[in-house]
């Protein structure tokens, strides 16, 4: 079954980027996932269909209305639950979410689909938030001009999860971020660039030392730019072996 994703949004033509490009495209394309749009602006009643207003109180810009998101959302919910999703949830894209990491985007990956809801303007009326919304996330302490990017950014983390989307599984678990590790560096052809030579142990074809030195640069990368992730994998546990590739790495860092 595919995983059922339904887009609240202003603008549903952003999400062809999403949809037809890259690995997200074949995605869509093998039907690992299904991606339909809702537009606010079909659930208004009046000649303009209005889907904003100045706010409450004064004050610059303009707030999206709560009906027409209600009754778009209402729609999707309908038609998720025709396809036996009961009580999806739905999400509001908003930089006053909680932080999009790997862990939230694996823990939504389980479920058997999602409705994201994409704000423009100085946000979306308080009440439909307080009513329809199960779960708020952001993409990073930084504002954007609209939900739809956020929207896709946590779609495209989502389905590189779901199985099928990567011809070898195997890449996720080594991505960034699993097992709170950043990647190892990666290296092709030419074997000598501008002077520069790919690491002996990668032309070796002893698979047990590239995996030694693959999980030694994970570490030390992580040690190095993110101390932060590093202290969450030790609290996580690290094996005799990590703790000793990570030692070497720091005593061959200081030598440098
Ligand atoms: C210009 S922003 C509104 C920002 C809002 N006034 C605030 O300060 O919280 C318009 C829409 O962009 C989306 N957005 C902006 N930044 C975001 C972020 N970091 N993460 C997720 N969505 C974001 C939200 O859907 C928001 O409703």
């Amino acid at each position: 079954m595919s995983f059922e994703l339904d887009v609240i949004t202003l603008f549903p033509g952003m999400f062809d980027a999403l949809a037809q490009y890259g690995i997200t495209g074949k995605a869509n394309r093998n039907n690992i996932f299904q991606l339909s749009t809702w537009n606010p602006r079909d659930f208004t009643s009046d000649n303009y269909r209005t889907i904003d207003d100045s706010p409450y109180g004064g004050g610059p810009g303009m707030v999206m209305l709560p009906q027409p998101l209600d009754e778009a959302i209402c729609a999707a919910k309908k038609k998720q639950a025709g396809l036996g999703i009961n009580r999806a949830q739905v999400i509001y894209l908003t930089p006053q979410g909680k932080r999009l990491d790997q862990e939230l985007a694996t823990r939504l990956s389980k479920l058997p689909g999602l409705i994201l809801l994409c704000g423009r303007y100085e946000g979306i009326d308080e009440r439909l938030i307080k009513n329809q919304v199960n779960m708020e996330i952001s993409i990073g302490d930084y504002v954007i001009s609209g939900g739809e990017l956020a929207a896709m950014v946590l779609i495209d983390t989502i389905v590189r999860l779901l199985p099928g989307t990567l011809g070898d599984p195997q890449s996720a678990n080594q991505d960034s971020f699993s097992c709170h590790l950043l990647d190892f560096p990666h290296f092709t052809r030419p074997e000598v660039y501008k002077g520069d030579n790919v690491p002996k142990v990668l032309m070796s074809g002893n698979h047990a030392e590239i995996k030694r030195w693959r999980l030694q640069q994970a570490l030390g990368r992580t040690w190095l730019r993110r101390p932060d992730l590093l202290a969450a994998k030790i609290a996580s546990g690290m094996t005799k072996e990590e703790e000793k590739l990570l030692e070497e790495f720091k005593q061959s860092n200081k030598q440098n």
